[in-house]
């Protein structure tokens, strides 16, 4: 068992060694939260938690990631797909430790996470700053996108990037809505728990077939459940 938040005022980590280490505990976590994120875009929960400890006790950190050979890497993702997800990682961790700039340290923030990590786009910069360093970033996926349609009843053609736009907008202001209880250093346990309970909610009850809307805790601002039209919106998409 472990805290899934890194509480900065937590008193092991005052003082200036206790500021050292928690930086350290931050980033090891950034590591680990990257890699997990990159294997559920394709797979399932129950099947990468295998793989995702293998990997994390395999290369416990972004530096033995980045000292690995390429056919172990490629070796361990065997059976999860999509190998160039993880020879693109691989790559990313090789440039994070020998960038001058960045010296080894994911960056907090999801614009920077976005415009320096090679492969990380703008769903994964958003679930790293958020779930790890606690700030007010949005993040869509397939899941979080249904549940905000829903919510919302908007029907507009998924596809359609004015639709991602929108959903996207909406996702940002509902985090920074619940963030507005931040600490001095902008971070908060809120982003992450708000974050993951809307992907959780897409994936098990919030469900493009079967939405089981009469257990769901926000069906009561939900309104195309009040217009008895849960089903009928994104029905069609899966995750
Ligand atoms: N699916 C992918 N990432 C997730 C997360 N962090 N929480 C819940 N579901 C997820």
């Amino acid at each position: 068992w472990r805290k899934d938040w890194i509480d900065p005022a937590a008193e092991e980590w005052q003082g200036e060694e206790g500021a050292a280490l928690l930086r350290s505990a931050f980033e090891k976590r950034a590591y680990e939260v990257w890699i997990s994120e990159i294997m559920l875009q394709q797979t399932r929960v129950a099947t990468v938690i295998d793989y995702w400890t293998c990997w994390t006790t395999r290369w416990p950190t972004i530096q033995d990631l980045a000292a690995a050979q390429p056919d172990e890497v490629l070796s361990a993702w065997r059976g999860l797909g999509y190998y160039s997800r993880a020879t693109r990682i691989h790559q990313a961790a090789q440039k994070v430790v020998a960038d001058a700039e960045l010296r080894g340290l994911l960056p907090e923030t999801a614009f920077e996470l976005e415009k320096q990590v090679p492969g990380v786009g703008r769903y994964t910069a958003g679930a790293i700053s958020s779930i790890v360093f606690g700030r007010a970033e949005a993040i869509l996926d397939g899941n979080v996108a249904r549940v905000l349609s829903r919510q919302l009843a908007h029907r507009a053609n998924p596809k359609a990037k004015a639709t991602t736009d929108f959903l996207w907008g909406t996702a940002q202001r509902l985090v920074e809505a619940v963030a507005r209880h931040t600490s001095a250093e902008g971070r908060s346990d809120r982003p992450s728990k708000w974050n993951q309970a809307l992907m959780e909610l897409g994936s098990t009850l919030c469900t493009p077939q079967q939405p089981r809307c009469h257990e769901c805790p926000i069906r009561g601002t939900c309104r195309a459940y009040a217009e008895g039209e849960a089903l009928a919106v994104r029905r069609a998409e899966m995750h």
